[in-house]
C-alpha cells in the first residue's frame, strides 16, 4: 500500500507536535520516523493509524483520503514497545484475539496461528503464556499478531527498546527480512540513529515536529543538509569546529586556529559565499594517523568501541574524534600526527545551520 502524508499537522492545546509534515511512502517501502524524544514521531504514527485525528492535512492510503477513517478499517497492524501481550492468554490466543473478534472459524484460526508462529520461529510456544517467554519471544509475538491480520501497512514505535543490545540487533535484521520478503509497507518509528540506518529505506529525521529531511540512510550520512543532521546521524558522532575560509595563492584553506589550516579540496569548496565563521564538520572514521604531518596531537582518552578504539585527542582548545584500529595499542599521552581526509569534509552556516555544499 502507499501512503501519503500532506501538510500533516497535530495540535495539543497550543502546543504544535506536528508540523505540515509531507511524506510519500511506496508500497512495499520500509520508512523510518527518526528524531529525539518529543520531536513528533509518535503523535505521527497515531495519526497514521487513526487513533489521533489530525488538526490539519491529510492522510492518504493508496491514493484514498483516510482522516475520518476509524482504525479498525485501514488494514493495519501495529507492534509497540510495550508488547502489551493479555498476559492470562496463551501465546496462541494471543495471536488470534484479532480473528476471533472477527468470529472466524477454528480450523482458520489454527492455520493462520501456525503460519505467523512459523514465520517468526515460535511455533513451538504456542501454549504458553506470555510470562513464560523471554523478551524477545514476547516481542515476536507481538509482532505476529500484527501479521496475522494481513495489514497492508506495518506501523512500529520503537518495538526493540526494551530488549538487551545483543537480542536487539537480531531482531533488527529479523524484522528487516520479515519485511523485505512479505513487501508489507511498513513505518518504524525510532530515536536511534543505527536502528534507522541500518534498516529503512529512506528515512524521515523530525526535529520539533518539523520534517527535516526525507531520503536514503547514505544520502543522509554523506550529505547532510543542516548541522542538526550532521550531528544526529553517524556513530560516532562528527566532529565539528569553528573555522575561518581563507583565500590564498588560488587555493582554499580552512583554519581551525591553534595554528592549524587545512586545504580545502575543489570538490569541498563551498557552493554559497559564506558569512564569517561557518561549522566545518569531519567524521572521526575520516580522520587518520600519519606521523609525517605537522598536526601534532596528545592523545587525551582511548575508549574501546568493539572493531575499532576510539581516540579523543586535542590540539590546544580543539579536541578531535577519531577511530584506529586497537591493534595500534596506543596509550594515553602518545602524540601522534594527523591527517584530515578533506574530501570528506563538510561545511556549515553557523546562523542558518544550513550545508554551504548540498542544498
Ligand atoms: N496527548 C497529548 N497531549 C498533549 N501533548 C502531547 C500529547 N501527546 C504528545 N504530546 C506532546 O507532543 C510532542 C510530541 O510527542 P511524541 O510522543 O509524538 O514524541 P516522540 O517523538 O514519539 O518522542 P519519544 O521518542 O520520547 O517517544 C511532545 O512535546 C509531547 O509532549
Ligand atoms: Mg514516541
Amino acid at each position: 500500500m502507499q501512503v501519503e502524508l500532506v501538510n500533516l499537522t497535530k495540535k495539543f492545546m497550543g502546543v504544535t507536535a506536528v508540523n505540515r509534515i509531507n511524506i510519500d511512502i511506496k508500497d512495499g517501502e520500509f520508512v523510518a520516523f527518526l528524531g529525539p524524544s518529543g520531536c513528533g514521531k509518535t503523535t505521527t504514527l497515531l495519526m497514521v493509524a487513526g487513533i489521533y485525528k489530525p488538526t490539519e492535512g491529510d492522510i492518504l492510503f493508496d491514493g484514498v483520503r483516510v482522516n475520518h477513517l476509524p482504525p479498525k478499517d485501514r488494514d493495519i497492524g501495529m507492534v509497540f514497545q510495550s508488547y502489551a501481550l493479555y498476559p492470562h492468554m496463551s501465546v496462541y490466543q494471543n495471536l488470534v484475539f484479532s480473528l476471533m473478534l472477527k468470529k472466524r472459524p477454528k480450523t482458520e484460526m489454527q492455520a493462520e496461528a501456525q503460519r505467523v508462529a512459523d514465520i517468526m520461529g515460535i511455533g513451538h510456544l504456542l501454549d504458553r503464556k506470555p510470562g513464560q517467554l523471554s523478551g524477545g519471544q514476547q516481542q515476536r509475538v507481538a509482532l505476529g499478531r500484527a501479521l496475522i491480520k494481513k495489514p497492508k501497512l506495518l506501523l512500529f514505535d520503537e518495538p526493540l527498546s526494551n530488549l538487551d543490545a545483543r537480542l536487539r540487533i537480531s531482531m533488527r535484521s529479523e524484522i528487516k527480512k520479515l519485511q523485505n520478503s512479505l513487501g508489507i509497507t511498513s513505518i518504524y518509528v525510532t530515536h536511534d540513529q543505527i536502528e534507522a540506518m541500518t534498516m529503512a529505506d529512506r528515512i524521515a529525521v523530525i526535529k520539533n515536529g518539523v520534517l527535516q529531511a526525507y531520503t536514503e540512510p547514505e544520502e543522509l550520512h554523506d550529505r547532510p543538509r543542516t548541522l542538526f543532521i550532521a550531528e544526529f546521524i553517524g556513530n560516532p558522532p562528527m566532529n565539528l569546529f569553528d573555522v575561518r575560509l581563507e583565500d590564498s595563492g588560488g587555493k582554499m584553506y580552512a583554519n581551525l586556529g591553534e595554528g592549524i589550516k587545512l586545504e580545502i579540496p575543489p570538490s569541498r569548496k563551498p557552493k554559497v559565499e559564506p558569512r564569517g565563521s561557518v561549522k566545518m564538520g569531519i567524521r572521526p572514521q575520516d580522520i587518520i594517523i600519519d606521523n609525517n604531518s605537522d598536526l601534532r596531537t596528545e592523545i587525551l582518552l582511548i575508549e574501546p568501541m568493539g572493531r575499532d578504539d576510539l581516540i579523543v585527542c586535542r590540539v590546544g582548545n580543539i579536541e578531535i574524534h577519531f577511530l584506529v584500529d586497537p591493534v595500534l595499542k596506543l596509550k594515553r599521552g602518545d602524540s601522534v600526527g594527523l591527517k584530515f581526509d578533506m574530501e570528506k569534509a563538510q561545511f556549515f552556516d553557523t546562523e542558518t545551520e544550513k550545508s554551504l555544499l548540498w542544498q
